[in-house]
């Protein structure tokens, strides 16, 4: 199991949990971040200090926002397991799901 970052993320990028992660990870793509599935030991703590509340333990992803779970493991399809996200520094991609979604403000 994994925490994931969903919908309120995008665009956002508050970037509040990533101060709270102990083993740092989570990674930052273009619109939002995303939690490593392997490497997150499901801690919690980034969760209560995301200010619009974009985290949730995978089990309780909200159903409007189940694609989201998906995109947190598809984006580190190609990524492997970095083992740190500071070590790689924002990575120029999002998820092909997140990437498709219209700006925010406009659809939101
Ligand atoms: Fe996003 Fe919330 Fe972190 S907006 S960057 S999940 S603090
Ligand atoms: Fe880190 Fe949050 Fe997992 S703080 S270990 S990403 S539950």
């Amino acid at each position: 199991m994994t925490y994931i970052i969903a919908e309120p993320c995008v665009d956002v990028l508050d970037k509040a949990c990533i101060e709270e992660c102990p083993v740092d990870c989570i990674y930052e793509g273009n619109r939002m971040l995303y939690i490593h599935p392997d490497e997150c030991v499901d801690c919690g703590a980034c969760e209560p200090v995301c200010p619009v509340e974009a985290i949730f333990y995978e089990d309780d992803v909200p159903e409007q926002w189940k694609d989201y779970t998906g995109a947190n493991y598809e984006f580190f399809e190609d990524l492997g397991s970095p083992g740190g996200a500071s070590k790689i520094g924002k990575v120029e991609k999002d998820a092909p799901f997140v990437a498709s979604q219209p700006p925010r403000g406009e659809g939101h």
